[in-house]
């Protein structure tokens, strides 16, 4: 079998990211060595698992591939070597996963959902009618950025007036690269720290009020969230932070710059967004794959596919890869919101990890996607789009473009 060597084999390299330059090289893998030992790297030594059934397997054996920070975390950067090491549940295997988990369920069910759904598009007609039109504007921080915002907002209930603070808090806590350098380590920990002090003193206010469908309530009236070291405190902010900031901002980002790929089909998603709204916000979660990996580590020696993984190995399952793995999705780099079977992208992961928000996502997308539609919005790029050279968040820091708008 062929093996690939450096510094192809490193693709955790931040200038494939932020030069969007990824894609042959993990073509390359999926083909020539799709379990690939990366032998050094700014993370260290990594293994690189680029196939879909590949990566599903990993994540149906939680016992042999652990997500706990004892380890070094769910990301291609140890834990261990910074001061916010992040003890949040989806760094942890079961059963304090799973009752963490479960504490915080009731905030995402289908119910809940509902109730949003009117707030969620009011918001989004709010952001789309007050764009100007016929001059450039950045989309990142005019629609992706206060959407986002908003709704992690509303789902902790954080103090209306001071929401401008979450996406910075955000941005820091998902900044992976920057556990080695200790400035900018120090950096990050000044922004988590005050985050969480904010957080705290919030929590032990709801704690003493009555229970209330927010997320900050609900971890504070449940027995799995009483007891919680400060590391297990941050790191159970941090998740939801980012989980439903970055994500979703990137997502509607990426919409973007698919709809300027592929004309045409945002032609018939305007002309039809009851039809194809939805199927468009999917593929547009596959294509973008927002969290482009998840690490585990090897709890034992085993031989995955050929290859000798020892215990103590890291192992980064590459869902941007995956969402591209051609014996699954056929043309995989063309956005089709017809396609048929989209939603088994891995973006959201899978197995017992798989994301909680996925349906928040889903539906803020759909929303915007739907309205957008309803205004009969052309979105042009305006410029050359600005990427986070992160191969973890993927992801846009600016993206310049123009609108216009016929109806609305
Ligand atoms: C497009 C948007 C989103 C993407 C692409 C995304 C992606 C992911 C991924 C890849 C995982 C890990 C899955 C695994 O290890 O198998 C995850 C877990 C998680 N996500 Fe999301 N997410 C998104 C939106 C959200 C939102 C809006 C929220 C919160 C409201 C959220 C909350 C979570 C939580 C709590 C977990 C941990 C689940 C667990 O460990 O059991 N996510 N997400």
């Amino acid at each position: 079998m062929a093996t690939l060597a450096l510094p192809e084999t490193d693709v955790s390299r931040a200038e494939l990211w932020v030069q969007n330059s990824w894609r042959p090289v993990f073509a390359k893998l999926r083909a020539e060595d799709p379990v690939n030992w990366c032998p050094e790297s700014f993370f260290g030594p990594y293994w690189s698992i680029t196939r879909y059934d590949d990566i599903v397997a990993v994540e149906g054996d939680p016992a042999t591939f652990s997500s706990s920070w004892e380890h070094g975390g769910i990301v291609i950067f140890d834990m261990q070597d910074t001061g916010v090491q992040l003890r949040m549940f989806i760094a942890m295997d079961d059963p304090e996963h799973g009752e963490k988990r479960k504490a915080i369920a009731p905030a995402v069910t289908p119910t809940t959902l509902g109730a949003l759904a009117g707030l969620i598009r009011e918001r989004t007609a709010e952001i789309l009618d007050a764009l100007p039109e016929g001059e450039v504007f950045d989309w990142v921080h005019t629609v992706s950025i206060p959407l986002t915002t908003a709704m992690v907002a509303t789902l902790f209930d954080f103090p209306w007036e001071e929401r401008h603070k979450l996406p910075g808090w955000s941005d820091w806590a998902a900044r992976i690269d920057v556990g080695p350098d200790p400035v900018l380590n120090a950096e990050r920990e000044k922004h988590v720290f005050e985050m969480a002090a904010r957080f705290r003193k919030l929590f032990d206010e709801r704690k003493a009020q009555p229970p209330k469908p927010d997320l900050l309530s609900m971890m504070a009236h449940s027995d799995s969230y009483a007891e919680m070291d400060e590391q297990r405190f941050i790191g159970a902010i941090a998740l939801l932070l980012v989980g439903g900031n970055d994500t979703t901002r990137n997502s509607m980002s990426g919409l973007i710059e698919r709809i300027n790929q592929f004309p045409d089909a945002w032609a018939a998603v305007n002309a039809d967004p009851k039809r194809l709204a939805e199927g468009a916000a999917t593929e547009t979660i596959r294509l973008q794959t927002p969290i482009a990996h998840m690490r585990r580590t090897a709890t034992r020696d085993i031989e995955f596919r050929g290859k000798q993984i020892r215990k103590g190995d890291k192992v980064v399952m590459w869902y941007n890869s995956a969402n591209r793995d051609e014996a699954v999705f056929p043309d995989g780099d063309r956005w089709d919101p017809e396609r048929e079977n989209s939603r088994r992208h891995l973006s959201f992961g899978y197995g017992i990890h798989r994301c909680l928000g996925a349906r928040l996502a889903e539906l803020q997308l759909t929303t915007l996607i739907d309205e957008m539609a309803k205004r009969d919005m052309e979105v042009k790029l305006a410029g050359e789009p600005v990427r986070l050279p992160s191969c973890f968040t993927h992801g846009l820091e600016h993206l310049p473009v123009t609108m216009s708008r016929r109806h609305g």
